[in-house]
């Protein structure tokens, strides 16, 4: 299969080649086209004929777009929408990330496939109607929920990602304030890029939550990378309210991977077994036999 992958230096997309190796992908980058540019994705795909249009791109400071939702309803909606005419018109099926931030987080439970889109902030509400634009215009679609991605890139978009982060805070030896009255599911994007190339070859389309297994807070987290990595600095939690981010973000936003189940596909290995792949792959500890 022909694979347009869109988002090819992000942090997901650099995990696709690998695990895609027996797909012929095609990179493309912001360089090569702008997924808000209507005419330029209509004359890429046209020129390209892939038969799969793997769609990491986004814009996705949580924060920034509440400040700046033109632009980030253009990415992630009109750029998804964009896509979705595309494919259609060239018979092509769209793979779609999209996240756990078009949930509230609000129901005190694991979001499932079924539950309507309830988002607290300027990001999830453009993912959520890019999720909808998709749904109306093209069948062939597959879209894909992930939650805290984590990979050896690091997001293009966030400026790296919450392991490093920490990694980095740790090491300078400050006093480290994390929220801990938020739940999530951790994603390797190694393992993402995995399950993702899985779900191309049921041909059972729709809308999948596909995370990492188990759950933590953002504070827990934190606390496992610095146990990870043997480092002790002066971790303590926070709520959100204290932290005071622009951008609302949910309380519990796990994903039940339930329609990946129905498909005959594994669940994802947890989430810690995947974090100490990243920490020996970054160097920051040494290599480790978790299997995945
Ligand atoms: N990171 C997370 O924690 C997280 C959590 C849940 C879901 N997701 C979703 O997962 C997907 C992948 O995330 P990621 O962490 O791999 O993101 P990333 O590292 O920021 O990669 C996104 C890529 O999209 C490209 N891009 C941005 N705007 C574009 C545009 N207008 N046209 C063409 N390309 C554009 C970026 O290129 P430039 O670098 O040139 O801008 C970048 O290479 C996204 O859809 C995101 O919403 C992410």
């Amino acid at each position: 299969m022909k694979v347009l992958l869109i988002g090819a230096n992000g942090q997901l997309g650099t995990d696709i080649p690998a695990a895609w190796i027996d797909h012929d992908i095609v990179p493309a980058t912001r360089a090569d086209f702008d997924v808000r540019d209507r005419a330029a994705v209509h004359a890429a795909i046209g020129a390209n004929k892939p038969d799969i249009i793997l769609n990491t791109s986004a814009f996705h400071n949580v924060d920034v777009c509440e400040d700046e939702p033109e632009p980030a309803f253009a990415v992630n909606a009109i750029g998804a929408l964009n896509l979705a005419d595309a494919c259609r018109e060239h018979n092509a099926t769209l793979v779609h990330l999209s996240t756990d931030y078009v949930f509230s987080g609000r129901a005190g439970r694991a979001y499932t496939e079924t539950d309507a889109p309830d988002p607290a902030n300027v990001y999830g509400a453009t993912k959520a109607a890019g999720e909808q634009l998709i749904r109306q215009r093209l069948d062939r679609h597959y879209i894909v929920r992930g939650s805290g991605l984590f990979g050896v890139a690091g997001a293009a978009g966030k400026g790296g990602n919450f392991i490093e982060t920490m990694l980095r805070l740790g090491r300078e030896g400050k006093p480290i304030t994390v929220v801990a009255d938020q739940t999530l599911s951790p994603t390797s994007t190694a393992d993402l890029a995995l399950k993702l190339r899985e779900l191309v070859a049921t041909d059972q389309f729709g809308t999948y939550h596909v995370t990492g297994s188990g759950e933590t807070s953002w504070h827990d987290f934190a606390a496992a990378i610095f146990e990870e990595c043997g480092l002790s600095p002066q971790l303590s939690p926070t709520t959100t309210a204290a932290f005071g981010a622009k951008a609302l973000r949910p309380e519990y936003s796990v994903l039940a991977n339930d329609a990946l189940a129905t498909v005959g596909i594994a669940p994802m290995r947890h989430w810690r077994d995947a974090l100490r792949d990243y920490l020996a792959l970054k160097g920051h500890i040494s290599p480790v036999a978790t299997g995945r």
